[in-house]
């Protein structure tokens, strides 16, 4: 008897197996840094009812149907006459077809026009901080344009005030790529030639990730991008550390790593702005470099010999970002040049 109620139990959980590995799987995209369901700012949480809501009509619609469906095989054959079954048929047409439709997208617009129009950068009596972020492939160019003392620019990881909200203007600078930061609200296309303008709002600081959202080429899904909301006076300090003055003094650092400078003059000063060194704006910026969470956008963590280690091996790290090889440096000169990098650190 005991044999074949465990059987039994065997059974019922073998089979239970599969659809709770599924719902498991499903349930990882309920959270995380990049889920939509997992809103930090006003705008998502509005889209994230909106979701929840469809999600819930869509079930009850599902489960209405598939009685209906059901019921079709059981019950027994009515007898109708044709004009009968005109007028039945026809019910179904304007109550499923048009009826129901009309009023789902009715209610849908009532609450998604207005969640839309909170992220339009329409005037405020206090105009907001506003953040320029430029899409290149696979990498962010961040900019702040209205930073005491001048603009600002890093790469790779965006710093936004908190509490209040942030106006984004993105373009890009080869292809369409897209700006995504699910956990505060819609993505937006970063479109060549054209800005395009999101405004956006974290409710307290917090860390999160965005991630490009528009196929852009071979390392598309290796573009992502650190974003972190900070209380005002932190993010005003953030920025004030970033200053060019700040910036210039840092990497004009001491004589040890006079070797890496002039290494990084020769090598990579076309394509890579050092504040105070170089000007270049092909590659992403690295006057902060050391001060990042990680490297290639996404790629790998930032931490002691990390820039060393991109330095040699970004080809096999990220297959065909546009850096070129540096076959033509030895070990130790990439050692010295990442050592440096690292240091710069505001
Ligand atoms: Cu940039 Cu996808």
């Amino acid at each position: 008897m005991i044999h074949i109620i465990q059987r039994l139990t065997r059974q019922r959980v073998n089979r239970l197996y599969g659809p709770l590995m599924l719902l498991a799987v499903l349930l990882t995209g309920c959270g995380g840094d990049k889920s939509i369901l997992n809103p930090a700012g006003p705008a998502a949480r509005d889209v994230a009812i909106i979701w929840w809501a469809m999600f819930g009509f869509a079930s009850v619609v599902l489960v209405a149907l598939t009685i209906i469906w059901l019921y079709t095989f059981k019950r027994k054959e009515v007898k109708r006459t044709p004009a009968e079954e005109r007028r039945v048929a026809r019910r179904w047409i304007i109550g499923g077809g048009i009826a129901l439709p009309v009023a789902s997208i009715t209610v849908l617009l009532i609450f998604g026009v207005p969640t839309g129009r909170q992220m339009l950068t329409l005037p405020l009596s206090e105009p907001p901080e506003v953040i320029e972020v430029i899409g290149h492939q696979w990498w962010w160019e961040v900019r702040y344009p209205g930073a005491e003392g001048g603009e600002v620019v890093t790469a790779n990881q965006l710093i936004m005030p908190a509490g209040e909200p942030v106006d984004f203007h993105v373009t890009s600078a080869d292809v369409i790529h897209g700006f995504w930061m699910p956990r505060l609200g819609g993505k937006i296309d970063m479109i060549p030639g054209y800005v395009n303008k999101i405004r956006l709002e974290a409710d307290e600081p917090v860390v999160f990730g965005a991630q490009c959202a528009e196929f852009c080429g071979l390392q598309h899904t290796q573009m992502q991008l650190y974003v972190e909301a900070v209380e005002r006076d932190e993010y005003e300090a953030w920025l004030a550390a970033r200053q060019d003055s700040e910036l210039s003094a840092l990497a004009a650092s001491d004589q040890q790593h006079e070797p890496a400078r002039e290494a990084f003059m020769t090598h990579c000063a076309r394509c890579h702005r050092v504040a105070g060194i170089s000007t270049a704006g092909i590659g992403p910026d690295l006057s902060d470099l050391g001060s990042r969470t990680s490297l290639g956008a996404g790629v790998m963590p930032m931490q002691e010999g990390a820039v060393a280690n991109w330095l040699e091996h970004h080809e096999q790290l990220k297959p065909g970002n546009k850096m070129p090889s540096h076959r033509d440096l030895d070990a130790s000169t990439l050692a010295s040049l990442g050592a440096w990098l690292e240091t710069l650190t505001p």
